[in-house]
């Protein structure tokens, strides 16, 4: 058993915290947080098991056991022969930017991600997203939210022509419109779409196992088969899969898998050039190892269920305390509606930038903004590009937290919330042109922080 001491510091400290951290909670020291809700990225817990198979790492540059135990994990995962392996979920992106894409073409998908969208734009292309019009309905019932409009699918098709398009991609769960899953007739469905027209289908798997788990618990008819099935089933659709092992399989790597050798071919000099030797891709053999172990066990559903059943009590808890919060809930973690949460501020002063730094500053639990700070500037115009939707994610990494720690971050959500009128809005400082959340700085508008810091300390003294 590993355990982690925790800080609960004082709102002064936390206070001076997030002011030197450019009320970026990126750039917060974890000495000064109590609950890291930041992402699920590399901060899941590893099992015994993951850490007793490190032990037996065969460090080879070219060669190792390690790699050969991991392909065979692969291969039986997702049912396709070939593999590379890659630092992280965004050194998968580049090698597929590097080796598919070229300016002026077209990737449609259900939504971006902030790295796909980078390296997508890098090469001179542009993402669409054609994701179902019910996500932008924060408050909805729809099991499936992160469904492609196939009808926007083939209009585009038809709009820009299939010769632009090097690839469709599917993200299951999406990571941006509140981590809402795909179903696996939508899955087909664009498939069969892909296919007619000729075109490639990718799946961006970073939550497939808890996509899977949504599929087998909401889609009718899928209950009686297992998640290594679904996962089976979702992959046969595609002919390339890439993943952030720093999500799926709680450790720290990732990988493009795929059956068609042409495209194995395309990529597979990248792999040496940018990442590291083909046995190893920028991975040290350690969480090769771990990996391996770690894929097995994310097609056990009392392992996959956590995470998800987790957020949905929390969702649940907020929703009846009508705190604006993404329903249905979905996987990676609890999504605020900051646009209703925080009416009063306008979008151009980042509601959910102010909320999450807020949130820090009575509570020391760290969330992400995942709106309008995400987004880039328009790289041509240089215009601010508004979020459609503008959230702040409390993530629930895997097989960390008590429910009485989700209690208390529920709790002092709920304060939050009847003191929200408190809560002013942010500018930036220091603006980074590419990525700009990573390492921005901003200020608050006013003396809000201030009063929020005086409200707090007379509703519960100095010591909290
Ligand atoms: N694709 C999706 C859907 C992701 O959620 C992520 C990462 C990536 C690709 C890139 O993978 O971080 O290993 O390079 N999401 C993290 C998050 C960063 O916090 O949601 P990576």
């Amino acid at each position: 058993m590993i355990v982690q001491k925790l800080h609960l510091r004082s709102i002064e400290e936390r206070w001076r915290a997030i002011k030197k951290a450019g009320w970026n909670t990126f750039l917060l020291p974890t000495s000064h947080i109590f609950l890291d809700m930041l992402t699920d990225s590399g901060t899941n817990a590893m099992s015994n098991q993951q850490l007793a198979a490190m032990m037996q790492a065969d460090e080879a540059y070219a060669g190792s056991q390690s790699f050969s135990r991991l392909e065979k994990v692969i291969q039986d995962f997702f049912g396709m022969p070939l593999f590379l392996p890659v630092h992280q979920g965004r050194a998968a992106e580049h090698v597929l930017a590097e080796a598919f894409i070229k300016p002026g073409d077209v990737i449609p998908m259900n939504f971006h991600f902030t790295t796909t969208r980078a390296h997508i734009e890098r090469r001179g292309a542009r993402v669409e997203e054609l994701i179902v019009d019910e996500v932008f309905s924060v408050k909805s019932k729809d099991p499936f939210k992160g469904n492609i409009d196939t009808q926007k699918l083939e209009q585009l098709i038809k709009e820009v022509g299939s010769d632009r398009i090097p690839f469709v991609r599917m993200e299951v769960t999406t990571n941006l419109t509140g981590g809402q899953p795909v179903s696996l007739e939508n899955i087909r469905a664009v498939s069969q779409i892909v296919r007619k027209h000729g075109l490639m289908m990718v799946i961006d798997a970073c939550l497939i196992a808890e996509n899977a788990w949504f599929i087998q618990q909401r889609e009718p008819g899928m209950a009686k088969h297992s998640l290594s099935e679904i996962i089976r089933l979702m992959v046969e659709e595609a002919d390339l899969v890439y993943f952030s092992a720093r999500k799926l399989g709680a450790v720290r790597g990732g990988g493009i898998v795929t059956a068609r050798q042409d495209l194995f071919d395309q990529m597979k000099d990248l792999i040496p050039l940018f990442e590291g030797f083909f046995t190893y891709g920028g991975m040290s053999t350690r969480e090769i190892e771990a990996l391996a172990v770690g894929l097995k066990e994310f097609t056990d559903e009392t392992v996959v269920s956590q995470m998800p059943e987790f957020i949905e009590f929390m969702v649940s808890e907020l929703d009846k305390a009508k705190i604006p919060v993404v329903t249905p809930a979905g996987a990676l973690g609890v999504h605020l509606d900051a646009k209703n949460f925080l009416a009063h501020v306008p979008q151009e002063q980042y509601p959910a930038g102010a909320l999450v730094t807020a949130l820090f500053l009575i509570s020391g639990v760290r969330g992400m903004e995942r709106g309008t700070i995400s987004m880039d500037r328009d790289p041509e115009t240089g215009a601010e590009m508004l979020a459609e939707l503008e959230f702040v994610r409390l993530a629930m990494p895997r097989r960390v937290f008590t429910l009485s720690q989700v209690m208390f971050v529920t709790d002092r959500l709920k304060w939050l919330f009847d003191n929200r009128e408190l809560i002013g809005g942010l500018k930036f400082v220091d603006e980074p042109k590419v990525l700009r959340f990573f390492a921005g700085r901003l200020k608050p508008i006013g003396n809000w922080d201030k009063q929020l810091v005086e409200k707090f300390k007379q509703d519960f003294g100095d010591s909290l």
